[in-house]
């Protein structure tokens, strides 16, 4: 298999082709246990995928697979957004950190008028392509060649109306940075709304809860078969 943690030879992913080849050599399509209206590639060995070293990873360019499972926070997310399709439908949405793309499918689904998927992780990015295409679904992505995808800091309140983000808070560093950028683009008039199973770095204040629900998830990664997971839709500061 591709990710063989004995094999020396193998070199970093470098072409749009390599990942597509890469995404669906490690992954098989499930329905998302939450949202079974829509199905994504799910990795097919979680052990190895999961479990290989993070060295052996960015030895080959590879980041933490986070795009090869539904979290917890982006399948209440999911669940939330199509069974409240008014939140999107009509509007312009950004599925910020969206790994394989489930939120941003789910506003597709709901009727949004136009939904973009950002990810820092290049293979998230074509991972969420994939997932959409095997759905008859449009998701835009940034060109390869751009060199920010990471938008934290970035004023979106011209470009979009929505964004969602499914499982943001389990970095401390990350979360510091996101939440008073919510915070900014909420005060500039976006709705923001957060996914989130009580991940450590969640902000407690200055948030609604809008949504909860029971999610299974892999006990291999969680530690548990379920997690209770809200979403939150985050506050301006002011
Ligand atoms: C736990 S995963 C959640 C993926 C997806 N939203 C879901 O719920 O299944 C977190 C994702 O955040 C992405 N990420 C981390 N920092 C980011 C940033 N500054 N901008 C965009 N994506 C980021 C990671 O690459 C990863 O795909």
């Amino acid at each position: 298999m591709l990710l063989d943690p004995s094999d020396t030879a193998a070199r970093p992913l470098r072409s749009v082709a390599e990942e597509r080849q890469f995404v669906a050599a490690h992954t098989t399509r499930a329905p998302v246990p939450l949202v079974p209206e829509i199905s994504v590639r799910v990795a097919s060995e979680v052990t190895p995928l999961w479990h290989a070293t993070e060295a052996w990873l960015s030895q080959r360019g590879i980041e933490p697979p986070f795009w090869a499972f539904p979290w917890a926070g982006g399948q209440v997310l999911a669940r939330y957004v199509l069974d409240t399709p008014n939140l999107v439908r009509g509007l312009r949405v950004l599925d910020f950190a969206c790994g394989g793309g489930l939120v941003g499918m789910a506003a597709c689904l709901a009727g949004a008028a136009h939904v973009s998927a950002i990810d820092t992780d290049s293979l998230a990015l074509t991972a969420a392509t994939m997932n959409a295409e095997d759905a008859g679904l449009t998701l835009e992505t940034p060109s390869r060649e751009s060199d920010d995808h990471d938008y934290v800091g970035h004023d979106l309140t011209q470009r979009f109306d929505v964004l969602l983000a499914g499982d943001v808070f389990y970095d401390a560093h990350a979360a510091a940075r996101f939440v008073p950028w919510f915070r900014e683009l909420a005060g500039g008039g976006l709705r923001v709304l957060v996914g989130d199973p009580g991940r450590t770095y969640a902000p407690h204040e200055g948030v609604t809860v809008r949504f909860e629900a029971d999610v299974p998830v892999p006990e291999g990664l969680e530690g548990k078969t379920t997690l209770r997971a809200r979403v939150l839709e985050v506050h301006s500061a002011r």
